[in-house]
């Protein structure tokens, strides 16, 4: 198929994505069919994004997301700018209303980091363009694109394929769940008392993903997660905004970590999965992290081609 043929999805063209919540399962798939297709692309990318200008705000440090939207965006020939508080004056106490504004005038979309969710829903409410979830404190969207890319080569399909998250049932947590129930994966995650996702939103997950094929839940038990999956999923013991606890945190999540002896309850072709950055020995053995059951690494790099995809169908 020619790429002069693509044409963006209805419910993605100038739309926002702050969760993966409202989206059609449709719409996802159109995301991962284009992801696909542009990495494997040899050679140059279609200029989708010819003559587009995204804005990226970073109100937390990132290595990924940073780096995987501007490396995408200049393939697709488009141009970004990342901007961070400290060399703007959203700094100096401008507010996102006043910024949304402006920026809206000049951009044609605007990626945003930032702590609480009702921030990126203001800036949402007033940019008039196209608003991306580059993580804040309760969801991360752009990772779940990514995580459902890399499930999808390595089985080929995601209805039904049982996964499990083992640790803190955090922003990437709900966000992997919501892409699960989508697409009709059956997720388990594991999680300790105190650390589990908001019931209500589970039972949610759990009624859309039966809908299409799979289950959503939580245990407590991190071995009963593991048995038989298909891919373990971990992040970080203490996300961005957590700091503080560490040691509390250290005590609580120990029996979640993804070592040999956890791999060895899934699957004999499960796969392991990290959203990154990983505390070696913490929420991951360095030995599974780098071992050859990893698709760690894929996962990353699959935050260029997902997030290239989600752009060009916001945009093109
Ligand atoms: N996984 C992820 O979002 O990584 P960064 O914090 O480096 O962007
Ligand atoms: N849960 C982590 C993800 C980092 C990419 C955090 O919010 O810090």
């Amino acid at each position: 198929m020619p790429w002069d043929s693509f044409t963006p999805h209805p419910a993605l063209a100038g739309r926002s994505l702050l969760t993966l919540r409202n989206h059609p399962p449709e719409a996802v798939t159109a995301i991962l069919d284009l992801a696909d297709r542009l990495k494997a692309q040899k050679g140059a990318w279609p200029h989708l994004l010819a003559d587009r200008v995204v804005a990226l705000i970073f109100e937390r440090p990132s290595t990924r997301t940073r780096v995987s939207f501007v490396s995408g965006i200049a393939r697709l020939g488009g141009t970004s700018m990342v901007l961070s508080p400290s060399d703007m004056q959203l700094g100096r106490g401008e507010t996102i209303e006043d910024t949304a504004k402006v920026l809206g005038r000049m951009a044609d979309a605007i990626m945003l980091r930032t702590g609480p969710h009702a921030t990126l829903l203001e800036l949402d409410r007033h940019a008039g363009v196209p608003v991306i979830n580059g993580l804040t404190y309760e969801h991360h969207p752009c990772q779940a694109l990514a995580d459902l890319q890399t499930l999808r080569e390595r089985f080929g399909g995601l209805r039904g394929l049982e996964v499990a998250y083992l640790g803190d049932g955090n922003n990437v947590c709900v966000s992997f769940m919501t892409a699960g129930a989508l697409t009709g994966m059956a997720v388990t995650a594991a999680c300790p008392e105190g650390f589990m996702p908001d019931p209500e939103f589970v039972a949610w997950a759990d009624g859309v993903a039966r809908a299409n094929g799979g289950s959503a839940r939580v245990v407590g038990d991190p071995r009963e997660a593991a048995s038989g999956a298909r891919a373990l999923y971990t992040d970080t013991w203490t996300s961005m905004g957590d700091e503080g606890g560490e040691d509390e945190r250290r005590a609580a999540f120990a029996a979640y970590r993804i070592d040999d002896a956890l791999v060895g309850e899934a699957a004999a072709d499960a796969v392991v999965l990290h959203c990154l950055p990983a505390h070696h020995g913490e929420e991951i053995t360095y030995e599974v992290l780098h071992g050859p059951r990893s698709a760690v690494w894929d996962q990353a790099e699959n935050r260029m081609h997902a997030q290239a995809a989600l752009l060009a169908h916001t945009l093109g």
